[in-house]
């Protein structure tokens, strides 16, 4: 028997008993006659005590072991003279009889501890050696535990959990498509999915009426921290619904996950915000409400003093910094030089402050005059120790740019607590987004979310204005979901298609076996998806969601363990008639 006890499970009131436990050599220390093992596995750690005028043998065997060896290890529970309170089992320790190694290793590359000294890269590379430490085998253990659950709430609810084809049909959704060349059929590629969404719909039309997957999908975009070219999906979709049924069921889904994995409960509805009100007071469709600091639209107080960066924007716009006033000239310096950088954007930073005995000091001063920057002062309801910020330009890019400056002094105000939670629903999306250098309209979400019904009118006149009957759940500024419901009308679905340029023909062979489908009694109905990383990376207060997955890619989507991508085999190509040419500058 390798084992007779986990790492992690033994406690005062064991002393006394044999055990047998087997796992990693975290750390071996000599201190005297006596030789201490951190013993490590998945459920924790265990001191293991060798001493050498007892066994002289076993203890020098114990000397031997090095690093990461994976030892089996008998003897009796002890308590612990000198306890450790940072672990459950800090208080007994195993005196040893007996040992052996089940296997060796080589030194690894970095310390598999907590604090480890190894780079991301490095970690990467080994991430098999990474997932034993503590820190990322906990996110795991979280995530599994989230899913559990969220099948758990889902399958109370009556949904179904229906697998969907992995290997499918090319239908642009928005990103690019990875492909897959098929052998039996040469010249021919299946996409993989960049999610179920035309499969979740089919299985509406055949009478599934509630239906979820934990679905992998994949996208060829350019990575973040909160996206993976594959990742996973908690997809979902159901029929005879309104929105307001999907807002209510999947809010009560969240709330329910908020509550089993973090004790917290909401006890109000999530608060709803338009798309339009989310850019216009945040610049951006998925708000951080964890502080307010809205936008402040100034530009009417600006014009006509000569200072031609208002006088030829078509948008100036500004936030209040409470308590900031006293923000030195190189501090408001590094902000200018944010907000300089290319992922920003603007042009440069105009300032004003109210000092404490109401003065106002502002970069504009040679312009304007005290009273009219009292006037902007009073519009963003400033007071004394207030720093305004502004920025002018183009509307959308300017917003854009505001969003990020806002998002920044949030995070130097400490507005951007982890552990503290802000949902919210993001209503009312357009449904259509001009595109400038293509000049057409493309679907914001996809081409199969229906309009709202009192838009419909302006559909063909002024698509523009036409707004979807689309949601997203956004947390702390990260969406985490999003949905529709959907065109269940053939009639309407050729019109969508037609306004978003396909003819007759490209809508017929990219989406023939939808519109044929929906000739057969589809019923109405709508769903949504959650990046289920997402989820967990928020849960678990993390950055990025590369640390919430077993097998990562890095930002240039490539798996630096197992060095994918990579080229394959000229035989490999020749059975699938393709050929490589490269560009010269690779
Ligand atoms: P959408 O494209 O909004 O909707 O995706 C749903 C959710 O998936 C997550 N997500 C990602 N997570 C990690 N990496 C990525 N590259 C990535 N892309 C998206 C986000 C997002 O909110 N079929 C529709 C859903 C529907 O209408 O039912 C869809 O895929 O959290």
């Amino acid at each position: 028997m390798y084992r007779t006890n986990t790492c992690g499970e033994l406690r005062i009131s064991n002393v006394g008993t044999s055990v047998t436990l087997a796992g990693w050599v975290q750390r071996v220390r000599k201190m005297g006659g006596m030789t201490f093992i951190d013993l490590r596995d998945r459920y924790g750690i265990t001191q293991i005590v060798f001493n050498n005028e007892v066994d002289a043998a076993l203890c020098d065997m114990a000397n031997s072991l090095g690093r990461e060896f994976v030892i089996t290890v008998t003897g009796e529970v002890a308590e612990r003279s000198n306890k450790n309170k940072n672990i459950p089992t800090g208080d007994i320790e195993i005196i040893a009889t007996a040992l052996s190694v089940l296997n060796k290793s080589d030194i690894p590359p970095f310390t598999i501890e907590d604090n480890t000294d190894g780079g991301d890269e490095l970690r990467m590379q080994y991430r098999y050696l990474d997932l034993r430490r503590a820190t990322v085998r906990k996110n795991l253990e979280l995530r599994h535990k989230i899913g559990f659950e969220l099948r758990r709430f889902l399958n109370e609810n009556n949904f179904l959990e229906i697998e969907t084809p992995i290997l499918i049909k090319s239908t642009p959704e928005g990103a690019r498509d990875f492909v897959v060349p098929s052998r039996m059929n040469p010249g021919e590629f299946y996409a993989l999915p960049q999610s179920p969404q035309l499969f979740k719909q089919l299985l509406m039309v055949s009478g599934f009426d509630r239906y979820f997957q934990i679905a992998k999908c994949f996208r060829d975009e350019d990575l973040r921290a909160d996206r993976q070219p594959e990742f996973t999906q908690i997809d979902c979709e159901m029929s005879f619904v309104e929105q307001e049924d999907i807002l209510q069921l999947f809010e009560a889904m969240m709330k329910h996950i908020f509550k089993y994995v973090k004790n917290i409960d909401f006890t109000e509805q999530f608060p709803r915000m338009t798309w339009a009100d989310a850019m216009k007071f945040y610049g951006s469709d998925k708000p951080d409400i964890r502080f307010d600091m809205k936008f402040v639209e100034i530009k009417d107080l600006t014009a006509g003093k000569n200072f031609s960066v208002f006088d030829d924007a078509d948008y100036v716009g500004a936030i209040c910094a409470k308590g900031c006033a006293n923000y030195t000239r190189k501090q408001i310096d590094v902000l200018t030089e944010f907000v300089k950088r290319p992922q920003v954007g603007a042009k440069g930073l105009v300032w004003l402050k109210i000092e404490d005995d109401g003065a106002i000091k502002s970069s504009v001063g040679k312009f304007f005059s005290e009273d009219e920057l009292k006037v902007w002062a009073d519009r963003c309801n400033a007071v004394a120790g207030d720093l305004i910020l502004i920025l002018a330009g183009e509307t959308m890019k300017t917003r854009k740019a505001l969003c990020e400056l806002r998002l920044e002094m949030g995070e130097r105000l400490g507005f951007r607590n982890p552990s503290v939670y802000a949902p919210l629903w993001v209503i009312d999306f357009p449904l259509f987004e001009w595109d400038d250098e293509t000049q057409r309209f493309y679907a914001m979400h996809h081409p199969f979310t229906s309009p709202n019904p009192d838009d419909i009118k302006y559909l063909e006149t002024d698509p523009g204005r036409v707004r979807a009957t689309a949601y997203d759940m956004v947390v702390n500024g990260v969406e985490l979901g999003g949905g529709s419901i959907r065109i269940h009308n053939s009639e309407l679905q050729d019109l969508m298609f037609k306004l978003l340029g396909f003819t007759k023909e490209k809508a017929q062979e990219q989406f023939g076996f939808l519109m044929n489908a929906f000739k057969y009694g589809a019923p109405p109905h709508g769903g949504l998806a959650f990046g289920f990383d997402r989820v967990v990376s928020i849960l678990a207060e993390l950055d990025s969601i590369r640390d919430v997955i077993a097998f990562p890619k890095n930002n240039s989507g490539r798996d630096v363990m197992n060095e994918a991508p990579a080229p394959i085999d000229d035989s490999q190509l020749e059975e699938l008639c393709l050929k490589v040419e490269l560009p010269l500058s690779k």
